[in-house]
């Protein structure tokens, strides 16, 4: 792979130990990927920030890393384990949040924002279409590419990291126009429209299993915001596919159908009966939009359930300040900033066996991170199951 003479520099050193490290991590991505050379980015997304998945052995390496590394492009990371103002009263036992706040400090010491987000677009201005990024989160990361025009692949933890830290990226893989047209068509055909994130859930879960190269979608003309972030999610963490095309963009590429039935199988793969004893919503984080709406369906009524809702701060102050939030606290629901739902101990400290949610992401990760089983609604059918 070229490397630059600054570059070379960087490699072996000169300019200190966390660069030459940033420098190896990203030689190597790049030989695994056949990259040519490095491209510049404008914006990371660094996941690895919540102490269940990186535990103590990751809390150390950015210790040390954060000790002589700042950032030099606009970085966001995505959510920690816990509320970082309210972690007490959503019963995070001080050990935890004691090791989660030494990580969220190193990434502070770094220069990151004060994000803990996954919908990092949703935040925080986005860059111009056709910009190169170094987006870890695969969700984010197909989301980006896919309805935003970015270029990125499917970056891990430590290949964002190395980016935010050069601004540099492998030119390999979603970069190059070759590689970002569709390779399997998914002909959608089920009897009626689909609408909303479980739909677009079941949709990508399936579909994400048929290649790791982007994905074509035929008979989905467009999507709301809601249903590309269920989409690209669902796709994420059932493969390797880092992007979706809709409609006319999709060439001649085998073709499979996505009709009632692969949407029933997916559905009982996924959820484990009719019935939970608490509601999860935000995998990914909540948007604005999903407030608004939810704040409709539960006005003037309430949870029968506790009902957590997990979504990014300053999406929460903007829904905030529109009032959403205020008529789903009142119908009992509990907004939890800066933390992931699945990789937190909050959700295990419920004291439940059961949650319902309409993310089909959130359904794989919670029964296999906290034990639980996962029952899948769409939202209004939840809200009419679980409100009074
Ligand atoms: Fe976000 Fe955590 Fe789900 S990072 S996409 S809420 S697994």
């Amino acid at each position: 792979m070229y490397l630059t003479r600054e570059e070379e520099k960087a490699l072996s050193g000169e300019r200190g130990e966390a660069l030459a490290t940033a420098y190896r991590i990203l030689l190597a991505v790049g030989k695994l990927t056949k990259a040519t050379r490095l491209v510049s980015v404008v914006s990371a997304h660094v996941s690895g920030v919540s102490h269940l998945t990186i535990g103590d052995y990751g809390a150390e390496f950015l210790e040390r890393f954060s000790a002589a590394a700042k950032v030099v492009v606009p970085t966001t990371v995505n959510p920690c384990g816990m509320d970082l103002k309210k972690w007490r009263e959503l019963g995070v036992n001080e050990e935890f949040a004691r090791k989660q706040l030494g990580i969220v400090e190193s990434y502070r010491r770094m220069g990151v924002r004060d994000s803990y987000t996954c919908i990092p677009y949703a935040a925080f201005p986005t860059p111009p279409v056709g910009s190169h990024v170094s987006w870890a989160e695969s969700s984010a990361a197909i989301y980006g590419n896919s309805m935003l025009g970015l270029r990125t692949n499917r970056e891990s933890a430590l290949s964002a990291l190395a980016s935010a830290v050069t601004g540099k990226t492998p030119y390999s893989d979603l970069h190059l126009d070759e590689n970002r047209r569709a390779a399997v068509r998914v002909r959608v055909k089920t009897r009626r429209r689909l609408q909303g994130s479980l739909d677009f859930g079941l949709l990508g879960y399936f579909a994400g299993r048929l290649t790791d190269r982007p994905i074509g979608f035929d008979g989905v003309a467009s999507l709301t915001p809601g249903e590309a972030k269920a989409l690209a999610a669902a796709i994420g963490t059932s493969g390797g596919s880092g992007m979706f095309v809709l409609g006319g963009s999709i060439g001649s590429v085998e073709t499979v159908d996505f009709t009632e039935h692969e949407w029933s199988l997916t559905r009982d793969e996924l959820s484990d009966g009719e019935v939970a004893e608490a509601i999860v919503l935000g995998c990914p984080q909540v948007l604005r939009e999903e407030m608004a709406e939810l704040a409709g369906l539960v006005q003037g009524r309430r949870f029968r359930r506790r009902c957590l809702l997990f979504c990014p701060r300053p999406v929460y102050e903007q829904a905030r300040r529109q009032g959403f939030t205020r008529v789903i606290e009142e119908a009992g629901g509990e907004f939890v900033c800066d933390a992931c739902a699945d990789f937190t101990p909050i959700v295990g400290g419920l004291g439940v066996k059961s949650v319902v949610t309409d993310a089909c992401k959130g359904a794989h990760y919670m029964k296999r991170v906290h034990g639980v089983k996962t029952v899948l609604a769409d939202l209004k059918s939840l809200v009419r199951a679980y409100t009074a």
